[in-house]
């Protein structure tokens, strides 16, 4: 049987997680969930964020009985992990959290900057991080309140002046003295789907630390390891399921090319909708 795996994000930004997880197991069948009702998560308060998570999830598990579950969110994992595991203790969940040991390891000037959304940069997960493995690095948190939306008018095809990118960017480059930033952590799943444009407008070169491929890994070893799935055969298409609108055209399209099949998109209806607007 092909394992049946979520990933899943408040929009988008999920998708570059999908990508590595498909090509290095192309017989995981996942249904892709974008909370894009709840979009952004960034904005959040932490006791929102976690009824939030929470309440889709509960509906989702009870409806598709998934054998692992990937969080493709630094903003949801760096908080909700804990109570999802303690609700679902039989499910394995992979997070993804802000790649600052690599980057710490990587960076020559040891001057590393982290781009989140401002939920991410708050949290005491993320600074734990730094303190166990950055401790040596002058680490620059870097909190964008609009970079994970304008990825999203990205992929629905929407033109993105380069003057809003390099403003939300900016902030990641410093120098002292002869030194300056070397490695910028791609802290918010979204952000490597403007990677491109990001290389394209930094004022220098710099290593930028996408850790999809680290969490497509994770994947794997959990399923092989922890529940006895070794790779099988190719699954079909996947799907997707949106919380809130049906994607337009332009995404469509976008997701067709990431294998996501073309009728299995759906909606969700949550009451968390509601939820959201009080919290
Ligand atoms: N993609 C999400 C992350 O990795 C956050 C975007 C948002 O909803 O603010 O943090």
């Amino acid at each position: 049987m092909a394992p049946k795996v979520f990933v899943f994000d408040s929009g988008l930004g999920g998708l570059t997680v999908l990508s590595e997880i498909v090509r290095l197991r192309p017989d995981v069948q996942c249904l892709y969930v974008a909370d894009d009702a709840g979009f952004p998560y960034g904005r959040l308060s932490e006791a929102a964020l976690v009824a939030r998570v929470g309440d889709v999830m509960d509906r989702l598990i009870a409806r598709f009985a998934p054998d692992a579950i990937v969080i493709a969110c630094n903003t949801a994992s760096t908080l909700v992990l804990p109570h999802l595991r303690a609700a679902y203790p039989q499910i394995p969940f992979i997070g993804t959290v802000p790649a600052i040991k690599p980057a710490a390891a990587l960076s020559r000037s040891k001057m590393i900057s982290v781009l989140a959304t401002p939920g991410t940069v708050a949290r005491d997960y993320t600074r734990d991080l730094i303190r166990t493995y950055a401790a040596h690095c002058a680490v620059n948190l870097v909190g964008s309140t609009r970079l994970a939306g304008l990825a999203e008018a990205f992929m629905n095809g929407e033109e993105i002046a380069d003057g809003e990118i390099a403003q939300e960017i900016s902030g990641c480059f410093v120098t002292d003295g002869q030194a300056r930033t070397d490695c910028i952590v791609l802290a918010c799943t979204h952000y490597p789907l403007l990677l491109s444009e990001f290389a394209r407008l930094a004022p220098w070169p710099v290593t930028w630390i996408d850790p999809a491929e680290a969490i497509a890994r994770r994947l794997d070893h959990v399923l092989r390891e922890e529940l006895g799935m070794s790779e099988g055969a190719a699954a079909g298409p996947h799907r997707a399921l949106f919380t809130g609108s049906r994607p337009g055209p332009t995404l469509e399209a976008a997701l067709l090319r990431r294998g996501i099949g073309e009728n299995l998109l759906e909606l969700l209806p949550l009451h968390a909708a509601d939820a959201l607007k009080s919290g």
